[in-house]
C-alpha cells in the first residue's frame, strides 16, 4: 500500500511523493519489467541477447539506455499475439490500432492491466477537475480503438455517470448534450470543433451548453486550438496523451490548475527523450522522440517503446511528476517541403492565428515535376457572409504570406466554401497525399 494510499482524500500519495521516492519505486518496477519480458516474450529474449544485455544488467534507471528500442514494426512482425507475456487464459482485453498501411498493431491487457487502466484513468479525469458528481459524455470512438473503452471504464472507476455515446451521429451528439446536460466532454480537439459547427447549425450557442470541461487527445492540436474552443465552448480544454502499444488514453494528463502541458504518470509509466537519428538518450529540456517503458503492466509490457511523437520533457509543477510538452508531431508525419520541414501543427498556429479562417484544415500534397507542392485546404469561417472572388484571393495571400514568413516555405492555399472542407468524427485526416508512386 504505502504511497498508493489517498492523500487527503483527493489525490494518490504516489501523485506528490518525493522525487528520490519516485525513482526507487520506478527502479524496482523496471527491474521487474525486464524480467518478466525476458522471460516470457521470445522477441525480447533475443532482443537483449544480442545486445548483449541481461534484466540483472540494469542498476540505475540509466542503466535502461542500455537496453535495445521496440519498434512498431517488431509488433507487427509478431502479430498478432506474439508478444503477449502472460498465457493467453489470463487476458480479458484485446485492442488493436489501425496503421497506415498493412496490419493492425495488436495489444492486450490483464484484468490487474484493466485494472490499472481505470485507475489512472480516474487519476486523469481527477486531475482535469471531474468529481464523481459528474455526467461524463464519452464521445471518443468505442471499439478496437482504445479511447472510448479507456476513457469509458475511468470515468465510472471515478464514481462519474457515463454516457457512451462513441464517435459519429453528430446531430445525436448535439441532442444528447443537450438533454443529458453533462459537465465534462471527451472527444478528440478535431471533433469537438465540428459538434460545436452543429450547435451553430441547430441555432444554438455552444457558449450556453451544460459543458464545463473537455479532454481531448488522441491526435496533436496546439495552444491555438485551445483557445479556440475555449472561446468557442466555453469550457476548459485540457490534454490527455496516451498511445494504444503503452496502455491507451492516459498515460498523460494535464492538470486543470496550471494547464501547462500533460503530467506523465511515471509510477506505471518511465519517459525517455532520444535524438531520433542517434538513438542517444537526451537530458530533460531537449526535444526528441518520446520513448516508454511500461512499469506494471503484465499481458503487455514494451521495452523503450519508440513512440515517434516529437516533444521534451518538463520539470514537474502540479504533480511531482514530469509534464511533456505539447507534441509537436511525429517523427514519421514530418513533411519536407523544399527542404523545410514542416510539421501539420505549425500550418494549425497559422491558420488558427488568422482570425477569419475556420479552424478546419486540410494539406494536400502533389508532386509539381522533382517538387512537392504543398497546398493548403481552408476555409472561411460560417459566421461571414459570402466572399467575393476578391476577398477570397486577399485570405489566400495573408494565409501564404503568414506561413511563409513564420514558417520559412512557400504554399498553395485553396479557400473552400465553408463546411466543404472534410470533417473529422475522431482523428483528423491531416495530410492528403496526392504524390504518384
Ligand atoms: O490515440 C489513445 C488516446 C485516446 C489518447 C484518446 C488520448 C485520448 P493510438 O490510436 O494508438 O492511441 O494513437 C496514439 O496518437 O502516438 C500520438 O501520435 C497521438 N496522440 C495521442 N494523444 C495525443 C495528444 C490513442 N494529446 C498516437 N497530443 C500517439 C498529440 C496525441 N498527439
Amino acid at each position: 500500500m504505502g504511497i498508493y494510499q489517498k492523500a487527503a482524500g483527493m489525490l494518490e500519495a504516489v501523485e506528490t511523493c518525493d522525487t528520490s521516492e519516485l525513482r526507487e519505486l520506478q527502479l524496482d518496477r523496471l527491474r521487474w519489467t525486464l524480467q518478466h519480458a525476458y522471460k516470457h516474450v521470445p522477441f525480447y529474449r533475443q532482443s537483449f541477447d544480442s545486445a548483449g544485455v541481461h534484466p540483472g544488467d540494469l542498476q540505475s534507471l540509466e542503466d535502461l539506455s542500455r537496453f535495445p528500442f521496440t519498434l512498431k514494426s517488431d509488433l507487427r512482425d509478431n502479430y498478432p499475439f506474439g508478444m503477449i507475456a502472460t498465457p493467453m487464459r489470463d487476458v480479458v482485453r484485446i485492442h488493436a490500432s489501425s496503421g497506415t498501411t498493412g496490419r493492425p498493431t495488436v495489444v492486450a491487457y490483464t484484468q490487474n492491466d484493466i485494472d490499472m487502466w481505470a485507475n489512472v484513468m480516474a487519476r486523469c479525469l481527477r486531475a482535469a477537475g471531474v468529481t464523481a458528481n459528474d455526467l461524463v459524455h464519452v464521445a471518443y470512438g468505442y471499439g478496437l480503438f482504445t479511447g472510448g473503452l479507456g476513457a469509458h471504464y475511468g470515468a465510472e472507476r471515478l464514481g462519474c455517470a457515463v454516457i457512451p455515446m462513441s464517435g459519429g451521429q453528430t446531430e445525436k451528439q448535439v441532442q444528447l448534450i443537450s438533454d443529458f446536460r453533462p459537465g465534462v466532454i471527451m472527444v478528440t480537439p478535431s471533433y469537438m470543433l465540428n459538434i460545436a459547427d452543429e450547435f451553430e447549425r441547430q441555432g444554438m450557442d455552444p457558449r450556453e451548453s451544460s459543458l464545463r470541461v473537455g479532454i481531448f487527445g488522441a491526435e496533436p492540436w496546439t495552444d491555438s486550438m485551445r483557445a479556440e474552443i475555449e472561446e468557442r465552448m466555453g469550457i476548459d480544454a485540457l490534454d490527455i496523451y496516451g498511445l494504444s502499444e503503452v496502455m491507451g488514453p492516459g498515460v498523460a494528463q494535464e492538470c486543470l490548475e496550471t494547464k501547462d502541458g500533460p503530467t506523465i504518470w511515471e509510477d506505471l509509466f518511465y519517459p525517455e527523450i532520444i535524438n531520433p537519428e542517434t538513438g542517444e538518450v537526451l537530458p530533460d529540456g531537449e526535444e526528441g522522440e518520446l520513448v516508454f517503458t511500461t512499469l506494471t503492466k503484465e499481458a503487455f509490457p514494451v521495452i523503450r517503446y519508440r513512440t515517434r511523437d516529437l516533444t521534451r520533457l518538463l520539470p514537474g509543477s502540479a504533480r511531482t511528476m514530469r509534464r511533456m510538452d505539447r507534441i509537436t508531431g511525429r517523427s514519421d508525419d514530418m513533411l519536407i517541403i523544399r527542404g523545410v520541414n514542416v510539421f501539420p501543427s505549425q500550418i494549425e498556429e497559422r491558420v488558427c492565428k488568422h482570425g477569419k479562417l475556420a479552424p478546419h484544415y486540410q494539406l494536400e500534397l502533389t508532386r509539381d515535376g522533382h517538387m512537392d507542392r504543398l497546398t493548403v485546404v481552408v476555409e472561411p469561417r460560417q459566421d461571414l457572409s459570402a466572399l467575393t472572388e476578391e476577398e477570397r484571393k486577399k485570405l489566400a495571400s495573408e494565409l501564404g504570406h503568414s506561413i511563409k514568413s513564420y514558417i520559412g516555405i512557400s504554399c498553395h492555399i485553396r479557400i473552400e466554401d465553408p463546411g466543404t472542407v472534410e470533417r473529422s468524427q475522431g482523428k483528423a485526416k491531416r495530410v492528403v497525399d496526392l504524390r504518384k508512386g
